[in-house]
């Protein structure tokens, strides 16, 4: 059986009606492992993204290295419902896996904010090096006991503030605008360190509340930008970098729990094998998204970032409160060159 009662509260009827399909269609949770199980993955951008790819080559590996037993199917643009409702789907066990943003998981276990710190990565490197590390294993296991666990990270890139109207080069410039961020009370802090006011709202509502003129602009890193073509409302992008927000590919317990070891140490290796080839097509894919927004009107504008930098200190601090948050940004700290 199906267990399909977490209801998907935030997607129109339609999306859920295709939900809905997609969930009642093949194995489940307790299909028997014979033939090739599929693995049902929620995924809210597109299939342009670098995340998506990355995926794409797990499963093709994952179903080479099992002579075909496992393979994911994946579901991208939100059909399964945001991030949200996917992790709830994956938490029942109705489907397997999903990517979700790091704050989604910062619910479950306070330390994970400590990921989406702002400023706590020098650089893209550096928090590759976080991700392929080992450094977060026992955070990623933490969620045990809550009907998922967490397999690998993979970057989202660097976040910048875009606006209509003007670049925002200082926090002064912030000021007075209203900026959408990930519904999590780290993002709008964030953004009120900054200077500005920070709005929480899904993914899916930010281009036609810009465009209405409830936002000001939004934040987030250029791949995202480009390819919801957010630079229609919002064509100045100003590189605050100010947050660089992990991605994280969460699992089902039981599944995990059922797999035969060997499958599961092999499934586990891949996942974390394909965080090493996500940084590699985020990287490539980084240019071809700034000159699609450029061929489109955006305009990208370098910032100093000191002066948000210095502003953020004290949310930086005011987010290390546990023994482990604090023990946690020293590893990473630590990782930085
Ligand atoms: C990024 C991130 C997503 C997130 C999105 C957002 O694109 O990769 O996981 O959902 O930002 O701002 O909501």
């Amino acid at each position: 059986m199906l267990h399909l009662k977490p209801v998907l509260p935030k997607i129109s009827l339609i999306a859920t009606a295709v939900a809905a399909t997609i969930l009642l269609s093949g194995c489940g949770d307790d299909a028997a492992p014979t033939g090739t199980v599929t693995l049902k993955t929620a995924f809210n951008q597109s299939e342009n993204n670098p995340q998506y790819k990355a995926l794409v080559s797990f499963s093709d590996k994952l179903e080479s290295a099992t002579n075909g037993r496992y393979k994911l199917e994946i579901h991208p643009n939100e059909l399964l419902g945001d991030q949200r409702a996917s992790l709830e789907l994956v938490q029942s066990g109705a489907i397997q896996m999903a990517v979700v943003a790091n704050p989604l998981v910062e619910n479950f276990n306070k330390n994970f904010s400590v990921l989406a710190m702002p400023y706590v990565y020098d650089n893209p490197e550096h928090q590759r090096k976080v991700f392929t590390s080992g450094a977060l294993d026992s955070l990623f296991a933490s969620t045990k006991g809550t009907g998922f666990e967490v397999i690998t990270a993979y970057t989202a890139g660097a976040r910048s503030v875009y606006t209509k109207g003007a670049a925002v080069t200082s926090p002064a410039n912030m000021q007075g605008k209203k900026i959408r961020v990930m519904q999590s009370d780290t993002m709008i802090k964030m953004l009120s360190c900054m200077g500005g006011t920070g709005v929480p709202m899904g993914q899916g509502e930010v281009y036609s509340a810009i465009q209405q003129g409830v936002l000001d602009g939004a934040e987030n890193n250029e791949i995202t930008y480009a390819d919801l073509k957010q630079y229609e409302v919002a064509p100045y992008f100003s590189a605050t970098r100010h947050v660089m927000v992990a991605d994280l590919l969460v699992a089902n317990e039981n599944f995990l729990a059922k797999m035969d070891e060997g499958d599961r140490e092999l499934f586990r290796k891949l996942a974390k094998e394909s965080t090493q080839t996500q940084f590699e097509l985020w990287d490539k894919a980084l240019d071809g998204a700034r000159q699609t927004a450029k061929d489109n009107g955006a305009t990208f504008t370098e910032v100093d970032i000191k002066p948000f930098q210095e502003r953020c200190k004290p949310l930086q601090s005011a987010m290390l409160t546990t023994p482990e948050q604090k023990a946690l940004y020293e590893t990473i700290r630590e990782l930085a060159e």
